[in-house]
């Protein structure tokens, strides 16, 4: 490697600026590559020339030494100019296509960071262009921590055990990129920020660990990781093109309207049956990869679930997430559950045995800060635990907002 690419290379520039920073350096490379075999091709002429006058003299090896100059003599013209120019043309070649492929990623960057607009859904930056960014690699380590949680943090983490074997991306759908499939859109542009449940402003990593120890079931991460620079810096890229403060349309998990009873874990069961055991199992364990870790089925309950200081925890949480991403191919615009199917299937899922609760006498340092369905006392109002659990919710929202 020459000097000149080195230093392309110690720069901090992202992948487009390098590459037209090595392109810069590789035409004289290939010019002076070009010149110099040219200077070869005539100092080998030279030379049989010379030879060629000690032959003449020796007419005995004349006429086989006179052949094979003869044929370097031609081949100048017929093999080695055509090889030159078929060299440079290919070097040329190279250079452009390297070029467009480039120029159609910096387009794509352009594109999703103009692609913000507040009447529409949002939609998550092509991963092609993570090719754009200055630290490539550190991004599509957290996009891949987020798609396979479990091969690196899970029970038999090649980095680490210290999660439940579920992936990021089993709730967070499609690296959290999915419109209402919970995705990241809001949390560079919203974090830090204020939450009830810790009664402080929390920055990406603490919204990050929280989700480790309570959705995964397992411990932090240090935030001086790689593993945690990865991920926030996955976060902030999926995030890049919505403004300070703003929350994009489509963005975490849909909002459902409430009914007018409580929800029915025995009417939930119908549709579980129905509907989710399938994939989740009769049993709820979902179905273990052939190869042993992680899930080809994530568990909605049990050992391996999520606990019970959880999101999904919250039946409003998961009846939202449920309604546009389960079963497995619906969408926001085409769901597959009614809404008090999804409902009764969160009440169901939910009554499940799981882990329990590990910060219940943390959480929440002001409990009339608590959601609605928050379902463990006290509460800063008389409504029983059992109606914070299922429903009817409408009366306990009713009662805070005359507050
Ligand atoms: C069992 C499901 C589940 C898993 C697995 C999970 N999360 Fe979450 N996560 C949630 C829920 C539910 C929310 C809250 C959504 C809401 O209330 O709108 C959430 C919220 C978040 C948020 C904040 C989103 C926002 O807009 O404020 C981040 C960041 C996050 N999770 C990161 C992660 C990371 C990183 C992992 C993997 C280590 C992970 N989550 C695994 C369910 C999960
Ligand atoms: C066709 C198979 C399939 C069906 C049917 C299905 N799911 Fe899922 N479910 C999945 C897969 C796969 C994931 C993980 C998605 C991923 O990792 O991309 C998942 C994830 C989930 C999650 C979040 C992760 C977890 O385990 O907590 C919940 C909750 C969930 N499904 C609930 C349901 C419910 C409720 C139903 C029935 C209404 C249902 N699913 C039907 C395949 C299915």
């Amino acid at each position: 490697m020459n000097i000149y690419s080195y230093i392309c290379i110690v720069k901090k520039i992202s992948k487009t600026e390098r590459k037209k920073c090595m392109n810069e350096i590789a035409i004289p490379v290939i010019m002076a590559v070009a010149v110099g075999l040219m200077l070869l091709l005539s100092k080998v002429l030279w030379d049989l020339n010379a030879a060629n006058r000690i032959i003449e003299d020796n007419p005995t090896q004349f006429d086989r030494f006179n052949r094979s100059h003869a044929f370097l003599k031609e081949a100048k013209y017929w093999v080695f100019l055509p090889m030159l120019l078929a060299s440079a043309a290919f070097g040329m070649w190279w250079i452009y296509a390297q070029e467009t492929i480039y120029v159609q990623l910096a387009q794509r960057k352009a594109q999703a960071l103009a692609q913000f607009d507040t009447s529409k859904i949002w939609a998550a930056p092509d991963p092609l262009s993570i090719a754009e960014e200055t630290d490539v690699k550190l991004i599509q380590y957290g996009r891949d921590l987020i798609a396979r949680t479990s091969d690196y943090l899970g029970k038999e983490g090649i980095v680490k055990p210290i999660s439940n074997g579920m992936n990021c991306q089993n709730c967070h759908l499609d690296g959290a990129s999915k419109p209402f499939g919970n995705n990241y859109s809001a949390v560079a542009a919203t974090y830090p920020k204020f939450r009830p449940r810790s009664g402080t402003a929390e920055t990406i990593a603490k919204r990050v660990n929280d989700c480790f120890q309570r959705s995964l079931n397992g411990q932090p991460l240090d935030s001086n990781s790689r593993e945690m620079k990865a991920i926030t810096a996955y976060i902030r890229w999926l995030g890049q093109a919505v403004p300070k403060g703003k929350t994009p349309k489509g963005a975490g998990l849909l909002k459902l309207p409430f009914l007018p009873r409580a929800a029915n874990p025995d009417s939930g069961r119908v549709v579980f049956v129905a509907k989710c055991q399938s994939c989740h199992g009769a049993d709820g364990q979902g179905l273990p990869m052939p190869e042993g870790n992680g899930r080809r089925y994530p568990p909605l309950w049990g050992a391996n679930s999520y606990n019970e200081a959880a999101g999904l925890y919250r039946v409003s949480t998961f009846a939202g997430y449920v309604k546009a991403n389960m079963p497995l191919g619906a969408t926001y615009e085409n769901p597959q559950l009614t809404d008090a199917e999804a409902w009764d299937v969160a009440a169901f899922v939910n009554s499940q045995p799981r882990p329990k609760h590990p910060f219940l006498a943390t959480d929440f340092p002001n409990i009339a800060k608590k959601p609605f369905d928050h379902p463990f006392a006290p509460f800063a109002d008389s409504f029983p635990e059992m109606q914070h659990k299922l429903g009817p919710f409408q009366p306990i929202v009713d009662f805070y907002k005359g507050k």
